[in-house]
């Protein structure tokens, strides 16, 4: 069983961020269209994520076309996409629009495949407000899932515990922006289950956490410029994933890129 995640494409206005250009979002596109084409000729996976963050937000107008260009780059695929909403679509597109856009009757759900159960999540953050959390009747579904005997695999946008943003370009100064508020909930939900893997995105770099024997993977951005200039290349980021029996074997691809073998 194999799967890949592509993530904060941001499909949109290019513009610096503390006087660097660190989303090269002028490539986004043509970097989308490469990864359609790699996984149709070559990785050939079981299941696309698109993890959230599919557009840079601009206005309702043109953020309506980012998502619709990204949604149709990515219908290419040979093989079923599950998107997650991240907190640049939400800043202007409704959660109407998302779900009839997607068609979708919520943005979140779970698929059964073989002995796996995976798990989509949807960390809802509601602008002005700088609240992010999993809210209360997709908390008390979620619980509910955590009945079986597959193997749990769990994707969100935003992080599902709390991390330590040191020394992240985006993050560094504003923690509380990267995960959700009611992380202590979600981890007393999955103690003691059979959650093996829980893959985020939104923070724009690769880390690796294990909280309570469970591995937490942040996946860096498709088009994060990591080369301490103001202007540089993306870092062309996505993330393989083989799943076996025993063990799921993980690829970071692009710059700064990282593997991991990981007991399931
Ligand atoms: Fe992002
Ligand atoms: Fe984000």
């Amino acid at each position: 069983m194999k799967f890949a995640i592509i993530n904060d494409i941001h499909i949109g206005n290019y513009r610096p961020y503390k006087g660097i250009y660190r989303k090269v979002t002028p490539h986004a596109q043509k970097l989308l269209r490469n990864f359609v084409q790699k996984m149709n000729g070559s990785f050939m996976p079981d299941f696309v994520v698109q993890g959230g963050d599919m557009i840079e937000d601009t206005n309702l107008v043109v953020d309506k076309i980012n998502y619709k260009r990204g949604l149709a780059i990515l219908s290419k695929l040979n093989c079923p996409v599950y998107h997650l909403v991240g907190n640049h679509e939400l800043k202007h597109l409704s959660i109407k629009y998302l779900k009839e856009t997607l068609k979708y009757k919520k943005l979140y759900f779970d698929v059964d495949s073989k002995n796996f159960r995976f798990i989509f999540l949807f960390t809802k953050r509601v602008y002005p407000s700088k609240e992010i959390r999993l809210d209360s009747s997709q908390l008390k579904w979620f619980k509910k899932k955590m009945n079986t005997d597959k193997k749990i695999v769990i994707f969100s946008h935003y992080s599902l515990v709390k991390v330590n943003t040191h020394g992240n370009f985006w993050f560094n100064e504003r923690p509380d922006l990267t995960f959700i508020k009611n992380h202590r909930q979600f981890l007393d939900t999955i103690v003691g289950k059979n959650v093996k893997l829980v893959f985020n995105g939104h923070l724009h770099w690769n880390k690796k956490a294990v909280v309570n024997g469970v591995h937490f993977i942040t996946v860096q951005s498709l088009v994060e410029n990591t080369s301490g200039k103001v202007e540089g290349p993306a870092a062309n980021a996505f993330t393989l994933v083989n799943l076996d029996d025993d063990f799921a074997y993980i690829k970071t691809t692009g710059k700064g890129g990282k593997n991991y073998k990981i007991k399931i």
